[in-house]
């Protein structure tokens, strides 16, 4: 058995379809998701995960309808103001990952706002991935490798580059609603994480389905391309 996942990673994924399911509108999906993702940082936190990390904008995203990333921005706003509270009296500390400047200025106040109000927490580290795309991520840490003049990287230096540089790599990724691809997230982080598919849509994703793939994590055997001693 393997001992729990130190980080895990979570692409919330099906929300729209949930909503179609119902017969209405996106939005309600994205919704119901949130109160999903609450549920979930609280589940983990008392699962004891130090990190959890949670795709919550891409990249590509910014490409869906204006008014659906409109309504995406003000879920977001509404979910810092509203848990902020409940964060900081389960010792759940905020950051994020991406390109949170191109995020609408009163979101990136209220990040600013959150991260600094959660930043005494210690039973979670709370990671959004906002404006996230693992390609430019990667381009953006050898940037900044070649401005401190680093000419020969390693892969320890380009790691310590990453937006991610202070968290372990996920030992567990969760992709819900039955896609099986990794959509541009963490893709130098995730060389060697367990990855866990399930059809079941993101808002429908209670804590019983996340012990359930902590379960299935812990029985897998983890080789690292090695041979079982
Ligand atoms: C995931 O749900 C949430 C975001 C990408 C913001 P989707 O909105 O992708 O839901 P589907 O995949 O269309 O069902
Ligand atoms: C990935 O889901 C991004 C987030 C969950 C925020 P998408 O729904 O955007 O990914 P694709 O388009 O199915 O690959
Ligand atoms: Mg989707």
């Amino acid at each position: 058995m393997n001992p729990p996942p130190q980080h895990i990673a979570i692409i919330m994924d099906g929300n729209g379809r949930w909503a179609q399911h119902k017969g209405l509108p996106r939005i309600v999906g994205h919704q119901h998701g949130v109160e999903a993702a609450d549920a979930i940082v609280t589940t983990a936190r008392e699962f004891g995960i130090p990190y959890l990390t949670l795709f919550a904008f891409s990249d590509e995203n910014w490409g869906r309808p204006r008014e659906e990333v409109e309504q995406l921005m003000q879920l977001l706003a509404d979910f810092l103001r509203t848990k902020r509270d409940k964060m900081i009296a389960n010792g759940v500390r905020l950051a994020t990952i991406g390109e949170t400047d191109r995020l609408p200025v009163t979101v990136q106040h209220s990040l600013a706002e959150t991260i600094e109000a959660t930043a005494a927490g210690t039973s979670l580290t709370l990671i959004l991935a906002l404006s996230y795309g693992a390609r430019a991520e990667i381009c953006r840490a050898v940037r900044r490798a070649m401005t401190a003049g680093i000419s020969e990287i390693t892969p320890d230096q380009l790691s310590a580059a990453l937006d991610t540089a202070a968290y372990p790599d996920p030992d567990l990724l969760i992709r819900t609603s039955g896609e099986y691809r990794i959509s541009n997230y963490l893709l130098w982080q995730l060389a060697y994480t367990e990855l866990y598919f399930t059809d079941i849509l993101w808002p429908d994703f209670s804590p019983e389905h996340l012990r359930e793939a902590i379960a299935a994590y812990q029985r897998r055997e983890r080789r690292f391309g090695r041979v079982t001693a």
